[in-house]
């Protein structure tokens, strides 16, 4: 029985990693192969062909969207309990990279969703989880996350977004910025003071749903990259939200939980890289081997061999690293921060690198847009940047590493 069963999921991962892919990869659960099957699915029919055109315009895919809320692949990383598939980060990675693959933008529009679902996940309420979650997990809702502002990126506690208690009621008023999603989002997730002079003990966190009066998308960013899924300015002018909106019910959790939603969410950002960086490749081998100069394929040279090569390894690095890091979310290791900051940093930095180099293979065709290969290297560089910059994940490490040595020396 248990044979027959490794077999099938040995058949079925020889099905899906077919093409000369990670042996890392051998080493998935059945689950996680399921979800990765059937995200590489959607990602293949629905996602891939559309992402330039998706990305021209800057319009949301919502053909995309469909297909991953009939692929049931809405909810993944939400509990059962919430109508979610109670799947874990490491899932939830998988299925990042699988559409990352296809279209970097795609790769963050759905992940954003586990990031504006986390605090309600790690601080909500059962009637908060019940009210907001099943929405999301039936791919119904999207979600997203309202932490930065003009002035509070790096330093996200030094917001000034304030809710004032008033009555059963609190009142946000605020500008929150890099909104990533917010302009197609049913809820989001709002890091607003509660109480001012006390740092980031002050502040909570709010699940404000979009259409409550007082609440605004402002502008629209024209970005370099990830143009699909649009990233805003969420205004919050006198905008009234229950008391029963504040996550968990008390204030002064909400920094600990985005710090705590950020370790669990940056493998996911370091899964976008990874699916950018591997589909980078991909296009590189095939190019590569179609491509013909000096009588011969461009690939026979050495020289090409060898980045190839180089690009293949970090990939590889990367995924060790980033699917180490799921497991640590899932396991709930206790030193997920740093892990969680050095996959960050880690596989972004090989997303700009091999998606560098595969322009740099495919030469002027590179450059231009007739060939998908540009849009990958555009992609892949807001991944150093958002989540925390990978200065900041530096910092992160660096903090754990002082901290575990100092507790070694007492
Ligand atoms: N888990 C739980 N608690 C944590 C924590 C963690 N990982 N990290 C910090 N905390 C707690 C601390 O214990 C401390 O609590 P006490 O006051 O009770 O002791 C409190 O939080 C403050 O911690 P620090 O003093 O360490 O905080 P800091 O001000 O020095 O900042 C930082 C730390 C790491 C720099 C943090 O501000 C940070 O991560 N900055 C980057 C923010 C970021 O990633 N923003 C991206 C937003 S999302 C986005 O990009 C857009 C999008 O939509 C995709």
């Amino acid at each position: 029985m248990l044979a027959n069963r490794r077999d099938r999921n040995r058949r079925a991962t020889v099905r899906l990693f077919a093409q000369g892919e990670s042996m890392v990869r051998e080493l998935l659960t059945k689950q996680n192969i399921e979800f990765a099957e059937r995200a590489r699915e959607v990602a293949e029919k629905h996602i891939r062909p559309i992402a330039a055109q998706h990305d021209v315009e800057q319009t949301y895919p919502w053909s995309a969207q469909k297909a991953i809320k009939e692929a049931g692949l809405s909810g993944v990383w939400i509990p059962k309990e919430y109508g979610g598939a109670g799947g874990g980060t490491m899932d939830l990675c998988l299925v990042v990279e699988e559409f990352a693959r296809a279209c970097g933008g795609m790769g963050v529009a759905y992940a954003v969703n586990a990031l504006g679902s986390f605090p309600v996940i790690l601080g909500g309420t059962d009637e908060q989880k019940a009210r907001w979650l099943p929405g999301i997990a039936a791919g119904e809702k999207l979600i997203s996350f309202g932490l930065s502002e003009r002035d509070a990126g790096s330093d996200a506690g030094s917001m000034t977004t304030k809710a004032e208690r008033n009555g059963d009621d609190y009142v946000i008023d605020g500008v929150k910025k890099w909104n990533t999603g917010g302009a197609v989002a049913s809820y989001n997730t709002i890091f607003a003071v509660t109480q001012p002079g006390r740092g980031a003990r002050g502040i909570s966190a709010f699940v404000v749903e979009a259409g409550t009066p007082g609440y605004r998308v402002g502008k629209h960013e024209d970005k370099m990259g990830i143009r699909c899924v649009p990233v805003v300015e969420i205004h919050l002018e006198g905008c009234r939200v229950g008391k029963n909106q504040l996550l968990g019910g008390a204030e002064g959790q909400g920094f600990k939980h985005a710090m705590m939603t950020l370790d669990l969410a940056r493998p996911g950002v370091a899964a976008q890289a990874l699916g950018l960086a591997q589909g980078a490749l991909d296009l590189a081998v095939e190019y590569t081997g179609k491509r013909k100069q000096f009588g011969q394929s461009i690939n026979s040279f050495q020289g090409i061999q060898w980045m190839l090569a180089d690009m293949a390894t970090q990939v590889e690095a990367a995924r060790q690293l980033v699917y180490a890091a799921a497991r640590a979310a899932d396991a709930k290791a206790k030193n997920l921060s740093k892990l969680s900051a050095m996959c960050k940093l880690f596989a972004t930095d090989v997303a700009m690198m091999v998606t560098t180099n595969a322009v740099q293979l495919f030469g002027g065709y590179g450059y231009c847009k007739d060939y998908p290969i540009e849009k990958y290297m555009r992609d892949a560089k807001i991944t150093q940047i958002y989540e925390g910059t990978n200065q900041i994940q530096r910092l992160v490490i660096a903090r754990a590493l002082l901290r575990e040595a100092a507790s070694a020396g007492e």
